[in-house]
């Protein structure tokens, strides 16, 4: 089961041995300094879990009113601090405001264009500067009918008011839903039809790669859009407010469109914080399954933000003077938890960049470590691979001494990258922490502490505080070291998702019914003789192409919308760079002709349905698709297929076995 979906290169035994203790002078400095630190904190985090994240939760965040109960658990709902009250954007900002961090940078933005001079425009908010934003903003929501419960699309750039809009709605307890500017129309409206949003706040454009993304534009579509029974998705869409940013001459319809600068105008910078129930929504993220249409990934207040701020603390050991930049758009929870919610709960400076890595050039990552003094950089394994393809002399041209630790997640790291990036960009003094984590798990969950743990190239390490993970079989009882297995949790965290929006069915069978009584997480897991979690990636249909996670069912469904296709099957084949590249497996309709031309449209088609992330690497087209007696289809054939590997196994419950011939020979 493991071996099929591993993906690229990733590590294997012979790795084990290579281990990378904390480098001298590190530790002094961190906050958790040694490995029997951390034992001890982990050890009473999982034995004690109410009195160790009652202690964390007075420590780390204001509350207005205490909780009664740091716990409430009937399997699989979960309620952390149960009566109390707070608000994010007070804890992210508020608080901050009668100390020394009141005009420090909260943000330093750099946007892809060229600016005048460096390369780059520029803005920093400081903590006051931002405050007063996310007031005014906040405000210009009110003003545009929102109230606290409401849910709000927010499809904007990585611009500074992505940040500022997400913490407004936080402020007065409206529930953002961020949408990934790369999505198409089709997903916005999906979107808002399944949150029911009344509000949508986008920017006329954003800049990637030298072009402009036309947000407004596919926004007006999104509103159009109808279901089969005429209905439009987006009818509860009330206002749309716009953010002028690519100056692109965008439509305004009058009484719905407003632009954001001209609301600001109109309203006071006077917005206190609404106190929020500890279990009162924060956002919706979207993200895809193994069936269906993506899953609103629900997460609440209290617990939520104890997780990010924690986890930011100590996984990136951030200290005053540090530029941490997470590389990660808002759109992903990445953007959500470490450029957002988890750095600013902390005071630190956090940076973010608008545009692409390799725009104008491959090494624009590395001038602006550069240029600002980056001492923390958080990225994914996919972007260090193209680094390394893009060769070792754009990053040696700049100064990259300021970086002091380097982080990556997203998908398994292979070694050769980890050893790369610990070399080449970090110089060998930095250690390097491999974050494993999901939407759903809100924070970082299997992680070093990078002044205790022993790195080893490929491996996530050990669990954060308060997490209990375990590598299972399918009984559900826990498998040898060295053995390959299921990943599960088995107890409840406080930055766990609460639910699926609208589904919590789905919510129990997806997460609770696959191990009884436990989280599963949808990754394959082995533990080393260490007790490190080395993780294999997917075990279901959901694949990870350069990070991003895409559902093969979507794209089937995708494709099939595409009246020229019969079926579709959507597989994963390993790739140097991506991790894993989407293979589709399609059978046309009687009369069509399957060529090239084909292939491209429907490609496109699928960049339309869902987004340019989603396009298939690969369109093969089939007579027909392997499927056994009972007329599933085989997927382990088509991913042998895929990757060109020999056909394995037993394929005697294939209807026709001709179809593999025919498959394997389809390529033109
Ligand atoms: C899936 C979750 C949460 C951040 C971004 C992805 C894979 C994530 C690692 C890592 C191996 C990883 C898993 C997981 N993954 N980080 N360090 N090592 N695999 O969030 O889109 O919800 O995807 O990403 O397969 O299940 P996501």
């Amino acid at each position: 089961m493991l071996a099929n979906n591993q993906p690229a290169n990733i590590s294997s035994f012979q790795h084990e041995d290579r281990v990378f203790p904390p480098p001298k002078g590190f530790a002094a400095q961190a906050h958790i300094k040694s490995m029997a630190q951390y034992r001890k904190l982990y050890n009473e985090s999982v034995n004690s879990p109410e009195k160790f994240w009652g202690k964390q939760a007075k420590e780390e965040l204001v509350w207005f009113k205490p909780w009664k109960k740091v716990l409430e658990w009937k399997a699989p709902f979960a309620k952390w601090f149960v009566g109390a009250k707070l608000n994010v954007s007070y804890n992210c900002l508020d608080r901050h405001l009668n100390t020394i961090t009141a005009n420090k940078a909260a943000l330093i933005w750099e946007g892809e264009p060229a600016g005048t001079g460096v390369l780059g425009e520029e803005r920093t908010l400081t903590y006051k500067q931002l405050h007063r934003e996310v007031c005014l903003f906040a405000n210009v929501l009110k003003r545009n009918g929102l109230k606290k419960g409401d849910r709000a699309i927010i499809y904007l750039p990585m611009v500074p008011e992505a940040a500022i809009a997400m913490l407004a709605c936080a402020r007065i307890g409206v529930v953002h839903s961020v949408v990934f500017g790369g999505f198409s129309a089709q997903s916005v409206a999906d979107r808002i039809h399944d949150c029911q949003a009344k509000l949508v706040i986008t920017a006329d454009g954003g800049f990637r790669r030298g072009a402009i993304v036309p947000l407004k534009q596919n926004v007006d579509d999104a509103l159009g859009i109808q279901n089969a029974s005429g209905e439009v998705l987006a009818k509860t869409i009330q206002k749309v407010i716009v953010l002028r940013r690519a100056n692109n001459g965008i439509h305004i319809q009058e009484g719905r469109d407003v632009w954001w600068h001209r609301e600001m105008d109109n309203v006071s910078a006077d917005c206190p914080a609404e106190p929020m129930d500890s279990e009162a929504p924060l956002f919706i993220l979207y993200t895809s399954g193994s069936t269906g249409k993506p899953k609103g990934i629900l997460h609440t207040t209290g617990g939520y933000l104890l997780g990010a701020k924690m986890t930011s603390k100590y996984v990136f050991d951030l200290q005053a003077m540090d530029t941490y930049w997470c590389t990660a758009d808002v759109g992903w929870v990445t953007g959500h938890s470490y450029v957002v919610y988890g750095p600013l709960a902390n005071g630190a400076t956090s940076l973010m960049y608008e545009g692409a890595p390799n725009f104008p050039e491959p090494d624009r990552f590395w001038r602006i470590v550069e240029k600002y003094g980056v001492t923390i950089l958080y990225t994914a394994p996919t972007a260090i691979r193209a680094f390394m393809k893009w060769g070792t002399e754009w990053p040696r041209k700049h100064n990259l001494s300021s970086l002091r630790l380097l982080g990556t997640v997203g998908e398994p790291i292979n070694p050769e990258a980890w050893i790369w990036y610990h070399e080449v960009i970090g110089g060998k003094r930095c250690p390097i922490v491999d974050t494993w984590w999901q939407t759903e798990t809100g924070g970082i969950m299997i992680t070093p502490l990078p002044g205790a743990t022993p790195t080893k190239p490929g491996t996530a390490t050990l669990p954060f505080f308060g997490v209990l993970p375990e590598v299972v079989d399918d009984q559900g009882k826990a498998v040898p070291r060295n053995s390959g297995g299921k990943l599960v949790i088995r107890k409840p965290w406080p930055s766990m998702l609460r639910g699926i929006w609208g589904d919590m069915q789905r919510y129990r069978d997806t997460y609770w019914s696959e191990v009884k009584g436990s989280y599963f997480t949808g990754d394959g897991c082995r533990q080393d003789k260490d007790g490190y979690f080395w993780i294999v990636g997917r075990i279901d249909d959901v694949l990870n192409v350069a990070g991003h996670r895409i559902g093969t069912a979507e794209v089937e469904s995708a494709l099939v919308s595409n009246h020229k296709v019969a079926e579709a099957a959507v597989v994963g084949r390993p790739d140097d760079l991506k991790g894993q590249a989407l293979v589709a497996f399609v059978t046309v309709k009687g009369g069509v002709t399957a060529d090239q031309k084909l292939r491209d449209e429907l490609r496109n088609h699928v960049a339309k349905e869902i987004g340019p992330v989603a396009k298939p690497d690969d369109i093969r087209f089939a007579e027909a698709l392997p499927k056994t007696r009972s007329g599933k289809i085989m997927r382990r054939l088509l991913k042998q297929i895929a990757s060109g590997g020999e056909i394995k196994g037993d394929t005697t419950t294939l209807e026709d076995l001709s179809v593999l011939a025919r498959l394997s020979s389809s390529e033109e």
